[in-house]
């Protein structure tokens, strides 16, 4: 069993990633969600990871630790144009019993990791990498300390989808990422050019539904939801599934393709928050990251289904 902590910005498709843990016990341990400001602003992705615990009849289990509203040293860029004032749009989900546990998130990381065996703990990075960034500042030893870091952002062929060159959780913060892309522990990195092929098309979506249940009603609608922007701005069949890609990689990796690459950040204005992949080993430059760019997409959201269902108490 992995054990893992989730970073993350709750819109849906981070919600079903981190449920997706909790519906694989025999795999992943989920030390905890920790929360950022990204799509929408920290106090509605604090309360979303929260909703979507209590949806599945497990608040409490997991503590919800909230962390930076914003960027290290830029203003925060929300994306409520893609996700809604809220964040979870299209599904009333009952407001969150619980609130967050005590402590700042980069704090809890660090005492986390530390306070575990060396290389045990995994980062699953599902937003911006400010709370990360944070921890390393922390403590300098964090990343030497842990097993890897698994994240979704970046593009490498595909282009961004905030501006030409980057793509949203590493445009948000590319400080915070240019210094975790330099940190010296084992990185996977998920690009658009990977989740760009893992769309909830309406027969995929049906599927979900059609396993039954509250918390599958609503993730429904929420996606149903969300595909919308993408459908009409992208023209294409169906949203991106982004971050489960992260929980998917954990559990069957081998649904991925990708390769070990050089990738720097760059925090240029043009190309603010680029990750400029070095597929073709055209420089010496360190390996530092897995970037996986294919995925079989319907194995994905076989995964995805089985596991999210697999997250509600009975
Ligand atoms: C990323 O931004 C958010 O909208 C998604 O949850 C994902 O983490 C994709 O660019
Ligand atoms: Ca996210």
């Amino acid at each position: 069993v992995k054990s893992i902590i989730i970073d993350t910005d709750p819109s849906p498709d981070d919600a079903v990633a981190f449920l997706m843990a909790l519906g694989s016990p025999d795999d992943l341990e989920l030390l905890a969600i920790t929360t950022v400001g990204g799509n929408v602003p920290l106090y509605y992705t604090t309360r979303n990871a929260l909703k979507a615990l209590e949806i599945v009849g497990r608040a409490g289990e997991v503590p919800v630790y909230a962390g930076a509203a914003g960027p290290m040293v830029r203003v925060l860029e929300t994306a409520e144009y893609v996700h809604g004032a809220t964040g979870f749009e299209g599904y009333d989900l009952p407001d969150p019993v619980a609130t967050a546990a005590d402590g700042f998130a980069p704090d809890k990381i660090v005492e986390l990791v530390m306070s575990r065996p060396e290389k045990t703990v995994t980062l699953c990075c599902l937003a911006p990498l400010t709370n990360i960034a944070l921890a390393m500042a922390r403590e300098p030893r964090l990343a030497s300390r842990l097993e890897g870091i698994v994240l979704m952002g970046g593009a490498r062929s595909e282009g961004g989808n905030v501006t030409p060159a980057a793509e949203y959780n590493i445009y948000v913060d590319p400080e915070a990422a240019k210094k975790v892309f330099e940190c010296g522990a084992p990185i996977v990195m998920i690009p658009l050019d990977c989740t760009h092929t893992a769309l909830t098309k309406k027969p995929r979506l049906d599927k979900l539904r059609a396993m039954g249940g509250p918390h599958m009603e609503a993730f429904y609608h929420l996606l149903e939801w969300n595909k919308r922007f993408d459908e009409k701005a992208w023209g294409m069949d169906g949203g991106p599934l982004h971050d489960p890609t992260v929980t998917a990689y954990l559990l069957k990796p081998e649904l991925f393709r990708g390769r070990l690459v050089n990738v720097e950040i760059s925090c240029d204005e043009l190309t603010r928050g680029m990750t400029v992949v070095d597929w073709h080993s055209v420089t010496s430059r360190p390996k530092n990251a897995l970037v996986l760019t294919e995925v079989d997409a319907d194995g994905y959201f076989d995964l995805v289904i089985e596991r999210l269902y697999a997250a509600r108490k009975a």
